[in-house]
């Protein structure tokens, strides 16, 4: 996710694009930049860090002009540094672009462009599209943008201005956010309403596969093929912070939400095919890859449970022995981490102490870490010898969910890669895993299209004090991230457990009434389950079961049923886990809590 800004009327562009940034902040914010056309050229200034950066740097070299694009990023490719801070030009200056997502042929485009001379120097995605729009010009800016996007693939929204033509802004939108604003003899643009919202409540949602181009005082919609689209203006009637979750009443749902977005971003571009997959940060070779005896995954809190669902799959599948351990724990247990071992700290900061702290004391033993990590230039990133982002966009709210389905995803990425380097998983097997992981995203979309079961249930159990959540095998890992993601934020008690291990001492809490959460989609471990649930169903507990929505026996056993869309057995912590985040955040709204900031936590904790 990044933010984007433009303005073309009569007043100063740069504050304009200033404020406007300030408000888009929450979607990127590891470097900024501007571009304002004035007297027959475009001038940029950009910095890596905080807007504040950018905001001085204007300060000592002001840029006049009432023109101008705006961006705040948040890198999927490149470090955040100075260079790779938006917006980018082509050679000559001319053309300036800046983009939000990705542009997943990059890299063939790349090569192309260096084979016809042209000196590229970001590391980005985005800087082809400055390059590609150059070699396409005419004398028309319209026209060079609609014949550059049409060589690149990918989801992405893009923003152009050329000293040629200072008069107008041109913008695409191929599926990720853009809207337009009409002021009085003024128009802008943004990635999201709030930044608007200064200048104006009117205005025009661009749809996927469109290009508009602004003017002063009119907007022209068009498909990419330059038919006409005719478009209604909104009236929005937003606050500028309602507008800022996306008119939802808080970050954690709004990312909750956002999941199904935050999942094709994590495979976009990675999956060349039912057996190839590519994970750019990552330099893994065949040879590691099949004297690996030994994979440590290490990490804190939701991250922790994610890694609970790696270490099932690299055993399942890789058939490499491995261990999940909290990073605090494993830093001082004196690990037996040897050099050829594979260390796989999980962070979506990328910057907790504890798992920073492991992946050092790993490394210093000759381990091979690789990051698992959301923020592309983070400390651990910097440190690992190889980093798969999981691109979830940033995360605001304390309740990690997003963040924590990406990361599912980019171990079974993972998981697949290395299985191909170890020749460990059949053809056909992988092929039904690849298939099964391109759905998962419209999967995920499915459960959120009915939450009204869970709220119901929420409004059941708000007023409980104890809530037990239990699973076997990879539902006891989403069982795990259940109970943390209720307590966190609705602050009632609640533990997780293998459903095996309640009998041996925690059933005797269980008394008439106590709601106990089973979470039931793994087939070899069904029946065992079940005994379980008969066991805690038997003191007169209240059973809530997270089930396949062809599950034909859970009505018979569970009080309520929250069903979740059938998938891969590999895969169901992804679709399960849902719900369960669902569950907590409607149990804390009706309990009245602080939702985005539970009490007592951060977000990243970055002391030990
Ligand atoms: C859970 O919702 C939390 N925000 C917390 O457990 C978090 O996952 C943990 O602190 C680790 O953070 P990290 O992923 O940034 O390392």
């Amino acid at each position: 996710m990044c933010g984007i800004m433009g303005y073309i009327g009569d007043r100063p562009a740069a504050p304009i694009l200033l404020d406007g940034l300030a408000r888009l902040e929450y979607r990127g914010y590891d470097s900024a930049g501007v571009a304002v056309a004035h007297n027959g050229t475009v001038a940029v200034r950009k910095a890596a860090g905080k807007l504040a950066r950018l905001r001085e740097m204007l300060e000592r070299e002001p840029l006049p002009g009432t023109v101008g694009i705006g961006h705040t990023r948040w890198a999927t490719h490149g470090q955040p540094t100075d260079t790779n801070a938006h917006p980018h030009t082509d050679e000559s200056g001319r053309f300036v672009v800046i983009h939000n997502g990705i542009i997943e042929n990059f890299l063939p485009l790349r090569e192309e462009l260096a084979a016809r001379g042209h000196r590229l120097r970001s590391d980005t995605d985005t800087e082809v599209l400055a390059h590609l729009i150059e070699e396409e010009y005419r004398g028309d800016i319209v026209e060079a943008t609609r014949r550059a996007v049409s060589r690149a693939a990918g989801a992405y929204a893009l923003v152009v201005l050329c000293a040629h033509e200072p008069g107008r802004i041109v913008a695409v939108r191929m599926i990720s956010p853009l809207v337009v604003g009409f002021g009085e003899g003024e128009m802008l643009l943004a990635s999201d309403i709030p930044a608007l919202l200064p200048h104006t409540r009117d205005v025009l949602v661009v749809e996927d596969g469109e290009l508009v181009v602004l003017t002063r005082d009119a907007v022209r919609v068009e498909t990419l093929e330059g038919r006409p689209v005719a478009r209604q203006r909104l009236h929005v009637t937003w606050t500028a912070e309602q507008a800022e979750r996306g008119g939802f009443p808080h970050f954690m749902l709004k990312e909750i939400y956002e999941q199904p977005r935050a999942l094709q971003e994590t495979l976009m571009g990675r999956l060349d095919g039912p057996d190839s997959v590519t994970l750019e940060g990552v330099h893994l070779d065949a040879a590691f890859a099949r004297s690996l005896e030994k994979v440590w995954i290490t990490a804190c809190g939701t991250a922790y449970h994610a890694g609970l669902v790696g270490r099932y799959l690299f055993e399942r599948v890789l058939r490499v022995a491995t261990e999940a351990d909290y990073a605090h724990e494993l830093r001082y247990r004196d690990p037996l981490v040897e050099p050829g071992h594979l260390v796989v700290a999980i962070s979506q900061s990328g910057e907790t102490a504890d798992t920073l702290a492991a992946a050092r004391l790993c490394r210093s033993r000759g381990a091979r870490v690789l990051a698992v990590t959301n923020v592309v230039g983070s400390t651990l990133s910097r440190e690992a010898d190889d980093v798969l982002y999981t691109r979830a966009g940033p995360e605001i709210a304390v309740a990690s969910t997003k963040a924590y389905l990406t990361m599912l995803v980019g171990q079974v990425l993972l998981t697949l890669h290395l299985a191909r380097l170890r020749g460990a998983l059949a053809a056909e097997a992988t092929r039904h895993l690849v298939e099964e992981l391109t759905l998962l995203p419209r999967k995920v979309q499915e459960v959120l299209n009915h939450p009204a079961p869970v709220e119901a249930l929420a409004r059941e159990i708000a007023c409980c004090e104890h809530v037990y959540f239990i699973g076997r095998g990879l539902d006891y890992a989403v069982a795990m991230e259940g109970s943390l993601k209720l307590k966190e934020i609705s602050y009632i008690h609640s533990e997780a457990m293998p459903a095996g291990e309640l009998k041996h001492g925690t059933l005797a809490l269980v008394t008439p009434g106590t709601p106990v959460v089973v979470v039931l989609t793994q087939r070899h471990v069904y029946e065992k389950t079940i005994s379980g649930l008969q066991e805690v169903k038997a003191r007169g507990a209240r059973v809530i079961a997270v089930a396949y929505e062809d599950d034909p026996e859970i009505e018979k056993h569970a009080d309520r049923v929250l069903r979740v869309p059938r998938t891969h057995d590999f895969l169901s912590p992804v679709v399960s886990m849902v719900p369960l985040q669902l569950l907590a955040y409607w149990v804390a709204r009706e309990r009245g809590h602080d939702i985005d900031q539970p009490r007592n936590l951060a977000k990243s904790v970055t002391v030990e």
